[in-house]
């Protein structure tokens, strides 16, 4: 029982749950993509808690409203891959279940990356990229792009245009794959490595509020001029007084479970997210998150600035 919930003000829990995006209440489109249409190679499914993403379908009303990033999710059959191409902005893709190949392509070289629950690529802007699932699971990842309306993407090696073969390769031909290699005297290998973040060799940080940060993406992380990007730890009974950020930001719950509240004239509200369950908290209301459970939580932190974290959590 919520200890709170007799004393709710009701139009602030309204507001709320208007930004709460449930994975039970959304469905996967396997039509987001019109340029995949017609070919079963590409097929992938889409579901969009902020924003279109990638997609044309920007007037999805059970979409939350972007601001600095989109976020959805996409998942992806063993055998299907997705066309190299590219944006005018950054975009990440952070591995949820199964094993991705993403590839990076130049003057017809490409380099190639496998990646792993909890892996991170930020794709970096005006870079072809493509990706495949070479794997015997499906893939389930989140794609966030760093601008509320991002540009359709442009296509390097589409299927429609260049052979099957070398359009699975993503433009590269017999020969010209590479891979992933930090040391690799190559220079897409050199940059790709720069935006390649592997979970179990990033540092784990134990933020005084008691829960641990791993910095993807932001000071600390990879560099970048858009959003940052964390993974949070939040061990069981944990939870942090309301803080106000100047721009957004969004709880993505990967595992267990998080309660995030907003406060407003003293009173606050709460909505407890489990695994794939979203809020989206706009610029200046107060908010906090707690563990309620009995396990700890593992959730996907996006917020929608590049500048050095400015909230001090504190320990409720
Ligand atoms: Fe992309």
């Amino acid at each position: 029982m919520n200890v709170h919930a007799v004393s709710e003000p009701a139009e602030l829990k309204e507001r709320l749950l208007q930004h709460v995006g449930r994975f039970v209440d959304k469905e996967f489109d396997w039509d987001a993509f019109p340029s995949n249409s017609g070919f079963a190679e590409l097929e992938r499914a889409q579901m969009r808690y902020i924003g279109a993403g990638g997609s044309p379908k920007v007037g999805d009303t059970t979409t939350l409203k972007p601001d600095h990033f989109t976020l959805s999710l996409i998942y992806k059959e063993p055998g299907k891959y997705a066309a190299c191409h590219s944006h005018e902005i950054e975009e990440s893709f952070l591995i949820i279940d199964g094993a991705l190949i993403v590839g990076w392509e130049k003057d017809g070289e490409v380099v190639e990356v496998r990646l792993g629950p909890k892996d991170m690529i930020l794709n970096a802007r005006e870079i072809g990229h493509g990706f495949r699932n070479d794997g015997v699971e499906p893939v389930l990842m989140s794609i966030s792009v760093d601008v509320g309306k991002p540009l359709p993407p442009v296509y390097h090696y589409h299927p429609k245009e260049h052979p099957p073969e070398l359009a699975r390769s993503f433009g590269a031909q017999p020969g010209k794959t590479m891979p992933f290699d930090p040391k690799g005297a190559h220079p897409i290998q050199q940059l790709m490595s720069k935006f390649v973040v592997r979970h179990n060799e990033l540092e784990t940080r134990w933020d005084p509020a008691g829960f641990t940060r791993k910095v993807y993406v932001g000071p600390g992380g990879i560099d970048n001029d858009t959003c940052r990007k964390e993974m949070l730890g939040v061990p069981m009974g944990v939870g942090v007084k309301p803080f106000v950020r100047d721009v957004e930001d969004a709880f993505f719950v990967l595992e267990g479970s998080l309660t995030v509240g907003w406060e407003e004239d003293g009173k606050t509200v709460e909505v407890e997210l489990g695994p794939r369950d979203l809020v989206k908290t706009p610029a200046g209301q107060p908010h906090w998150f707690r563990n309620n459970s009995a396990g700890a939580a593992t959730v996907w932190y996006v917020i929608g600035s590049s500048a050095p974290e400015s909230v001090v959590f504190e320990k409720a």
